[in-house]
């Protein structure tokens, strides 16, 4: 088994800690940790058939689409057991009339709504639950816009732990509160956004005992970056020019880029797609950073937005995004929040629905097509990272009244009325 360690992610110190520490964050210098490897010489077209074998297995952990690549997550010995929901093994699905609609690429959206409570998360929660359990942790603990909160709330009560979740008040959608409290975690309301609840959690985490699932985390990476190996292997191992990632905390694309990363250097790839991430224009610090030419990254104090998932002023993970657009020749955008409804409604055209700041990956696009960036005919991958019925309330408001009422009529339950009523939209629409 190759060895596995903590390590600081800044390159002037790279400081190593071991496995079972409990610190996230650097001793030494205070940036944050990764889980590394040293991984082995492997023959790459051997580890493809397996994980291509694995899909037909009955075990727990050829079924998890993260687990089947479990080659690349060895801080769990072989055989070793894992908190698994059976994440994963999500669709990839092109989408032409929204390719179109962006203007003109080649698009696929690889939809990780569809995960156990409907959003990417289960990735990063399967393998950081995993370690909790490892370490003998009790209680779990994550402030949150929402997704988090969801699944780590399934996957502590999958391993038996207690969960407690910070939420912003009254700042997220009620699917996802739902999602918490059936699966019985204590909800903590605080704050009126993601970055002061995640402070004050952060402050008393210690403190309390508590184990701390959000990004900040190294290993919610870990099962987040098998996304990467999803994608490659739906396309026969075919790199795409783009993927594109909505931004909010920035531990999605973190773990991507470092997917990415470890395949290459395994041999896997011998090429990088393009790692693009969109914020919202209201919560958009890393967008601001880059395209302002600032090293350090400025918090927004007051992150604005309809897309609450993301709803980050201050994002923890920003060095290890800059790393992952860096290494991959990446981009960032910023974009409207009536731009996300209207990509949200061109992807409704082919039959996808998700929640708006998946959304935000098609409105960027479509901006950086028109700008020039991205070509027309480019192979792009978007990653739509929560269910549709997550938020479905927003897209409700987002509609008048007027619009509504063009779609649907409440019809007395009298044949003829039905009749001539069905007659009238048949020939409206005709
Ligand atoms: N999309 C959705 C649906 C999300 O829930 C989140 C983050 C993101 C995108 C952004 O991902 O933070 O890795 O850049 N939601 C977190 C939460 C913050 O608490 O559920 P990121």
């Amino acid at each position: 088994m190759p060895a596995a360690y903590l390590q600081c992610v800044e390159e002037s110190c790279r400081r190593r800690y071991p496995l079972d520490s409990k610190e996230h964050i650097c001793a030494a210098c205070r940036n944050l940790l990764d889980v590394s490897y040293d991984f082995p010489a492997a023959d790459p077209s051997a580890l493809r058939q397996i994980w291509a074998q694995r899909k037909t297995g009955s075990a727990v952990v050829d079924q998890s689409g993260v687990w089947r690549f479990r080659e690349l997550l060895p801080f769990v010995p072989q055989g070793g057991n894992v908190v698994s929901l059976l994440e994963g093994r999500t669709p990839l699905i092109e989408v032409h009339r929204t390719g179109d609609w962006v203007g003109g690429v080649q698009l696929a959206v690889k939809h990780q709504g569809n995960n156990p409570t409907g959003s990417f998360k289960d990735l990063g929660m399967t393998a950081c639950i995993t370690q909790a359990a490892r370490l003998g942790s009790r209680i779990t603990a994550c402030a949150s816009t929402g997704n988090t909160s969801a699944s780590m709330a399934a996957y502590a009560a999958r391993a038996g732990m207690k969960a407690v979740v910070f939420v912003p008040f009254g700042k997220i959608a009620t699917a996802k509160m739902a999602q918490a409290l059936e699966f019985g975690s204590m909800v903590i309301e605080i704050g009126d956004n993601f970055d002061q609840a995640f402070h004050l959690l952060r402050s008393l985490a210690d403190e309390l005992g508590l184990y701390l699932v959000n990004s900040l985390n190294p290993f919610r990476l870990e099962g987040q970056k098998t996304i990467a190996c999803e994608i490659l292997e739906q396309r026969d191992w075919r790199v795409p020019e783009f993927i594109v990632v909505p931004g909010g905390n920035l531990g999605n694309v973190s773990a991507i880029g470092k997917g990415l990363l470890e395949m290459k250097q395994i041999g896997l790839i011998d090429k990088f797609p393009k790692l693009v991430v969109i914020q919202a224009a209201g919560a958009s610090p890393f967008y601001n950073m880059l395209a302002s030419g600032a090293s350090e990254i400025v918090p927004v104090a007051q992150p604005r937005t309809e897309a609450t998932a993301i709803r980050i002023g201050d994002p923890v993970n920003w060095k290890k995004a800059l790393r992952a657009i860096r290494a991959t020749q990446g981009l960032c955008e910023a974009v409207t929040d009536d731009q996300i409804f209207e990509a949200k409604a061109a992807l409704a055209k082919d039959g996808v629905g998700c929640e708006p700041a998946s959304a935000a990956t098609i409105a960027g696009l479509r901006k950086l097509v028109q700008a020039g960036a991205i070509r027309a005919g480019a192979d792009v991958v978007a990653i739509l990272t929560g269910h549709q019925l997550k938020d479905p309330e927003s897209g409700l408001r987002r509609r008048s009244e007027a619009e509504l009422n063009r779609q649907r009529m409440h019809v007395e339950a009298d044949l003829n009325k039905l009749r001539a009523a069905l007659e009238d939209v048949l020939l409206q629409s005709a």
